[in-house]
């Protein structure tokens, strides 16, 4: 049966228990036997880590890759989403790693290639989700050794824009986290009534007092019209983690941070490199969870 990766809540517990699972034990340097055939990263947004880390994760597992870039791809001559998707599917591609600017352009490509012939991988659509990340998100909080009974984090800056503050509230809320808090300017912050499982706090020294972690996001500008939220500075002054702000977290306290970062605006550009950051475990780990994502795709064919 074809697999999917849509988003967190159309994963079962199941498969999330086994991801996270295999991505540890890989992590701790597990070996993974070779696959055969080929992937397709088709990515029409930019981005650094989350396509080179499934092009490493496949390789690893003796895949093919092939890379596709909306520049340099027949989309950009029009060509529709299914038609290039059919098209890979013909060539005999496996699965293919979506990138896309639109919500739901995974679970709409997934429904409309009814013969299962292609797994779609959702690497991020519009700011709906990107629950590889989420994932990874787990996967290196478990590493770093926080469990999920009475983990309390906070997820602050712009929730509105970000995918990745919804995939990772659904799955850090199903795992059994204790607290969610949620903070940020108020029109970076969702809707009223969205994200009911995270608690929104009205400021940054509430949101960040006892949490065990912290994830920052970056002002997605690229979703905003023109303009967007305009200062930097003004938000890190405001909502962006501070050596101060740091130093009033417990100590055993850590932060995160999908990427790519924007120094001194999030985080304070003396704190991106101290011992308390998860963000390079993140991608560390991120290539073992794409890796065991990857494993239970082909695997299920
Ligand atoms: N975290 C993340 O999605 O980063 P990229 O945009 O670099 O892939």
């Amino acid at each position: 049966m074809t697999r999917h990766l849509l988003d967190i809540e159309h994963l079962g517990q199941d498969d999330v228990t086994t991801l996270l699972t295999r991505a540890g034990e890989l992590a701790a340097g597990a070996a993974c036997g070779a696959r055969v055939g080929a992937v397709a990263n088709l990515f029409l947004e930019p981005s650094t880590r989350t396509r080179v880390s499934f092009q490493i994760a496949a390789r690893r597992l003796g895949l093919d890759v092939v890379n596709i870039e909306q520049q340099y791809s027949s989309a950009s001559k029009g060509e529709s989403l299914i038609d290039t998707a059919r098209t890979l599917a013909a060539m005999g591609v496996r699965a293919i790693v979506l990138r896309h600017p639109d919500n739901h352009a995974a679970a709409d490509l997934a429904s409309a290639l009814t013969d299962g012939s292609v797994g779609i991988v959702n690497a991020g659509d519009g700011q709906h989700a990107h629950p590889s990340q989420a994932l990874l998100d787990a996967a290196t909080l478990a590493h770093a050794g926080f469990e999920w009974s009475g983990l309390k984090l906070a997820i602050i800056g712009d929730i509105r824009h970000s995918r990745v503050a919804r995939s990772d509230i659904a799955l850090l809320s199903r795992l059994g986290a204790a607290e969610i808090r949620i903070a940020g300017p108020e029109e970076l912050m969702p809707d009223a009534g969205e994200l009911p499982e995270a608690i929104r706090v009205p400021d940054i020294d509430t949101a960040l007092d006892g949490v065990d972690a912290v994830i920052c996001l970056r002002i997605q500008r690229e979703r905003m019209a023109a303009g967007g939220y305009p200062d930097g500075a003004a938000f890190h002054a405001r909502w962006g983690l501070t050596a101060e702000r740091l130093a009033a977290m417990p100590d055993h306290s850590r932060f995160l941070h999908p990427g790519p970062v924007n120094r001194d605006v999030e985080i304070a550009e003396a704190l991106v490199d101290s011992p308390r950051a998860l963000i390079l475990e993140q991608v560390r780990i991120g290539v073992h969870l794409r890796t065991a994502l990857f494993e239970w795709l082909i695997d299920a064919d």
